[in-house]
């Protein structure tokens, strides 16, 4: 069974990460599963607006972590990339409906989307550094745009999660809404979106998305050093705690 859910309604496509009983996590067929929703409606002509949600108590607990500990280098991230890089380039605006947890992917992804409205209890976080990991998909890149350098270090340097008013104040969120309200709030959003005309709307994405290049050089750049990542001492350390649900051993991870 997939656990993506993709439905295509009044020219906005929603797709919902949908593997509740794992937190969302990401394996790479649902990474897969979303780049081809993304490459569907790329070219269609009718599509206007894409939503992206999770189902269940979490946006998504990001990338699944025996899929990093278990596959042989490079043959990881080919799916993520792909679903990422359509993400990225995609015409049409993006709107993330975010709430619980959005670990890792789950906040990188936010960077490449045009409105981000999260519940009051959503937990952001960037725990790279704490799984040996580097930041992902031109991160390292946007975050400090938007949010500041300051910011950005504590995030990615400590790697702690932080609150849905201070991903606010930082500029990674178009608002803040009460989790009984969002849905109804995404899709007015949406209704809005597509009520607009065709052609201002994706020339205003193009002509705001103007780095397409400076994107992709950063994301080819992250990308080589994440690989490298994965293989490290540290990053199987932490990969095996996480899976044995035991603490890291300091020794193991320098
Ligand atoms: N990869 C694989 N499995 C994951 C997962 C992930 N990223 N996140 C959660 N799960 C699994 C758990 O192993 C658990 O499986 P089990 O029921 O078979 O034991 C199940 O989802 C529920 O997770 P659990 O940890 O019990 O829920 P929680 O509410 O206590 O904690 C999180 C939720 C998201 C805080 C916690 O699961 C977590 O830290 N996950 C890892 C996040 C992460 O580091 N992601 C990688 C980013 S690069």
């Amino acid at each position: 069974m997939s656990h993506i859910t993709t439905e295509l309604n009044n020219q906005c496509l929603t797709i919902i990460i949908n593997r509740t009983d794992k937190k969302n996590a990401l394996t790479r067929d649902m990474y897969q599963d979303m780049a081809d929703a993304l490459y569907d409606i790329k070219d269609d002509g009718n599509t206007k607006v894409v939503i992206i949600k999770g189902a269940g108590d979490c946006f998504t607990a990001g990338n699944d972590i025996s899929d990093f500990a278990e596959q042989p280098q490079n043959a990881q991230v080919s799916e993520t990339a792909a679903f990422m890089r359509v993400l990225a380039e995609c015409k049409v605006p993006v709107i993330a409906q975010v709430h619980g947890m959005a670990v890792g992917i789950g906040t990188t992804l936010l960077l490449h989307c045009d409105f981000v409205y999260a519940t009051p209890d959503t937990r952001f976080v960037l725990p790279f550094i704490n799984l040996g990991l580097v930041p992902e998909y031109a991160s390292s890149y946007l975050l400090p745009k938007v949010a500041g350098h300051i910011k950005a270090a504590e995030w990615l340097m400590l790697g702690e999660p932080f609150t849905a008013e201070d991903a606010y104040q930082f500029g990674l969120l178009t608002k803040i809404v009460a989790g009984a309200d969002i849905e109804e709030c995404v899709a007015s959003t949406a209704r809005q979106l597509v009520a607009k005309p065709s052609f201002s709307l994706t020339q205003t994405k193009a002509l705001m998305k103007g780095e397409g290049e400076r994107v992709t050089q950063q994301m080819n750049e992250e990308f080589d050093i994440f690989l490298e990542a994965l293989s490290t001492p540290a990053a199987k350390e932490a990969f095996d705690a996480f899976l044995k649900k035991r603490p890291i051993n300091p020794e193991k991870f320098k």
